[in-house]
This record gives structure tokens, sequence and C-alpha cells, in this order.
């Protein structure tokens, strides 16, 4: 038996596409196996000559799942670039728009996309390991989840003025005022998002003493963390400097997002588009870290929330106190998160400020160059924008969420195919976890190729002699 190459094409339930490559050994088991990301069409290129204060609706549309991220992002970077500080109510609005990102986003992951897995089991039948299979095993818990995303979708419908691409945010702050009934109408579906919350904690409590024994095999690594901070420490995931600990748990640097790049660095791989970021004094590979809802717990010493907070005290006892290094409870990190949001947007909306009308400061102070960072639903996004006394962009550099976990999703993607994955006869459910290892970093791989739409992942199976074994592609 000659060993062999599997390709899986496309890795399904996440969003966008790549492929996968699994090379095997002559004894059946995996050499290496790699995370492609293929497609690339140049949007950084693309908005060089644009004025910058297009942006929040340009960039709005490097990506249909996340267009809110890009287009706070894309505001932020205007405000410090044209020296437009927004009026306390505007970023109130702001963050209020996000927390309703981080909801429909973290609450359709959790129960949409990595519900098949959790709920109906890795290696349940492909036919119905789904949306569809999920509903008929759980129809009220599929409706409840339908109204956490439904909760988050309507703020930034109220916000954004009822459009996909939202016209909302602009530099110095936000062209829209929100109205007394619109808070309250944002208010009445909280408590339904909480419970529901609660629900989905209980699973992924539940499920993880069940697959104890999954979870601390499943892609367990150490890597640095990265993310935005509060003042003391806190989650924070509309603004603030951004933080990074290393394996330990330990801080290794603390900064405000503009010195971004005296911090981090891009490494290029010949066979990936996306490019990989680390930590500029320890080097590449060793300062490498990760984003997202693990990476920000990891690093956050606590949330300004109390659900959230009870909940994150139990996640940080999972390794002790130290950072919680398996793949798999992302997935945990996520709904904690998302709990966050929602306690969030009560708190937001309790603020005297947020029906405030001084929503836009429109004295420049123009400095041609202005850098916006967010904590999108999957990490940190940056912006950095360049441009002539004109205004018009003579740089863009974008560091997408994606981009930070590629070499974690990389890496992830190796181990689990070394654990799992087993010849002469590959099983289904052996690829399902390659693929599961991606999906638990929630990927968007439209937003991190910055093509337009949604792109193929696949996986292949290659024999040690390079020849082509199985090809799996799916949607
Ligand atoms: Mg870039
Ligand atoms: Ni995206």
């Amino acid at each position: 038996m000659t060993a062999r190459k599997i390709t899986i094409e496309p890795v399904t339930r996440i969003e966008g596409h790549a492929k996968v490559t699994i090379h095997m050994k002559e004894d059946n088991t995996v050499d290496r196996a790699y995370m492609h990301v293929n497609e690339f069409r140049g949007f950084e290129k693309f908005c060089e000559g644009r004025l910058y204060f297009e942006m929040p609706q340009i960039t709005a549309r490097i990506c249909g799942i996340c267009p809110v991220s890009h287009h706070l992002a894309a505001a932020k970077a205007g405000d410090a670039l044209s020296g437009q500080t927004p009026p306390r109510p505007a970023n109130l609005l702001r963050e209020l728009m996000h927390m309703g990102q981080v909801i429909q986003s973290h609450g359709m992951h959790f129960f949409e996309l990595a519900g098949p897995d959790l709920l109906l089991g890795f290696d349940a039948n492909p036919e119905t390991r789904n949306i569809i299979g999920l509903i008929n095993a759980n129809p009220d818990l599929t409706v409840k989840a339908v109204q956490l995303r439904k909760f988050g979708q309507e703020i930034i419908k109220t916000l954004g003025g009822r459009r996909i691409h939202p016209v909302f945010a602009i530099p110095g702050g936000v062209n829209k005022a929100l109205t007394l009934q619109e808070r309250d109408d944002i208010l009445k579906n909280s408590d339904a998002a909480i419970a529901t919350l609660r629900i989905g904690l209980q699973i992924i409590k539940d499920w993880a003493q069940k697959n104890m024994e999954d979870i601390n095999k499943f892609a367990v690594f150490p890597t640095g963390y990265f993310g935005l901070t509060t003042p003391d420490n806190g989650l924070e995931l509309y603004d603030g400097d951004i933080r990074l600990i290393g394996r330990d748990g330990a801080q290794l640097e603390r900064f405000p997002v503009a010195n971004y790049l005296d911090h981090i660095q891009e490494h290029v791989e010949p066979w990936s588009y996306l490019k990989f970021p680390f930590y500029k004094k320890m080097g590449y590979p060793d300062g490498v870290y990760r984003v997202g809802p693990l990476g920000r717990l990891n690093l956050a010493e606590k949330i300004d929330t109390p659900l959230a907070n009870d909940e994150l005290k139990i996640f940080k006892s999972l390794n002790k106190g130290k950072p919680v290094e398996n793949t798999l409870y992302y997935h945990y990190a996520r709904l904690i998160e998302c709990l966050f949001a929602v306690e969030r947007v009560s708190v937001l909306c309790a603020d005297p400020d947020i029906l405030s009308t001084d929503i836009l400061n429109t004295r420049k102070d123009f400095k041609g160059h202005g850098v916006g960072v967010i904590e999108a639903p999957r990490g940190t996004l940056i912006h950095d924008y360049t441009a002539d006394e004109g205004g018009k962009l003579l740089k863009v550099n974008l560091i997408v969420s994606t981009g930070h976990n590629n070499w974690a999703m990389s890496n992830a993607v190796e181990s689990v195919a070394k654990t799992y994955v087993m010849g002469p006869n590959v099983q289904e459910g052996m690829l399902n976890r390659v693929e599961a290892a991606i999906r638990a970093y929630d990927p968007c791989l439209s937003c991190s190729t910055h093509a337009v739409g949604q792109m193929p992942i696949q996986l292949d199976i290659v024999a040690p002699d390079g020849s082509l074994v199985k090809t799996l592609t799916r949607d």
C-alpha cells in the first residue's frame, strides 16, 4: 500500500472557503497537513486613490459576512487620519452596533455552524449533520437561536438604516442618532437573548464533560494571545490599547494601536496567499499568537459585566488560571463573549448619552495617517491608511482577524490530521474533525483574501510520491 494524499474541498460550515492537503506516509499515518488560502484580489491596492472618508462604505463590501466590522474599523482609521475625535455619544452608538454584530455572528456560529458537530456528533451521518438535522433534533432551541441572531441583526438595522451595508459611521462620528422608541425596542428582547445563551453555556459545559478526551487531544498547543484591552486589563471589543501575553500568561507588550507595526510583522509562505503575523521580538514561528474569543478571554483578567464575568471565572479555572490552549474551547469562549455583548447592550442603552444628538465632530485636524482597530467577532481587525493633503489614499494596509490566526489554524489542521486521520480507509468523520479544527476559529476567508463572495475549500490526500489519491469536495 503506497502512501496517499487527501484533499478536503470545500471545508463546510465556515465563512468562505479554503483548501486542505494531507500528505500520507507509507505506513498510512499523516506526514504533514496544510491549509491553503489561494484566492487574492488585492483589495488594499484597489483602495489606493480613493478618498479616505469613502472607506467605511468601500471596505464594508470586502466581505458580505463581516461588513459591520470593516465599516467601524474604517471609520476609526478615518477619525485618526482626519483628526476628528468623535463625541462620546457617537462612540457609544458605534459600540452598540458592534455589539449587534458580535451577537449575531457568535450566536450563529455556535448554534448553526458548530452546533451540528457539538449536538449531533463529529461522526454523525453527514447527510443530517447540518442545520436541518439540528432543527429536527431540537426545534425549540433552533427557534431560540434564530431569535438570538435576530436580536443582534435588529440592532445593526436600527442604527444602520435597515441596509445590508451600513451607512452609519463616518470619520468624526455617526450620521444618525438613536430615538427613545428605538432604544426601548432593542432592550425588549435582551432577557430572552440572555436565557438562550445560558442554555448554550449549559450545552457546551455538558458537552465538554462528555468529550474531555477529545478536547484534550484536539489541537492543543501553546501560543501568545493578542487583542484589545480595557485600561485595567478587562475584555474590550471596541477600543483601547493592544495587549499581548505569552504562553505562560504573562504580559509581553501593551501598546497604542497606532504602534502595531513596531511589534508585529507578517511572514509569507509560498503555499498560501494569507500572511502569518507574529510578534517581532520573538521571531517566526516562536512569536505566533492567537486572536478571537479564546485569545481575548486568555488575555482578559476580568469582564465588566456581571454574568459574563462569572462565566469567565469558570473558564479561567479550566487550566488553573493559565491560558486555555484547547482549540475546541473557542466555542465556549465565543458564548461567554456573546453573553458579554448582550449585557453590554443594556449598559450602553442605559447611558444617558446614547440618546444624545451630539454625534458628529466636523472640526478637522488633518494628520494624513490613521490606524483603526476593533475586535471583530473573529479577532483583531486593523485598518491603516495614509492619505495626501487632498485626502486621497496613498497606502492601505489591512490585517484581518483570520490572518492573525493563520498559523494557529494551519497548526490545528496538522495536529488534528496527525491525531485522527488514519489510512488506508480514511473515514468521513476523521476528515470532519480536520474541518472542525478550522471551523473552531470561525475564519472568514472572504475577508482574509479580500475576495468578494464565497470561495470553496477542498481537501486533498497526497501520496509520498506526490500523486493525488483522493479529493473531497462538498457543499
Ligand atoms: Mg494586509
Ligand atoms: Ni469577513
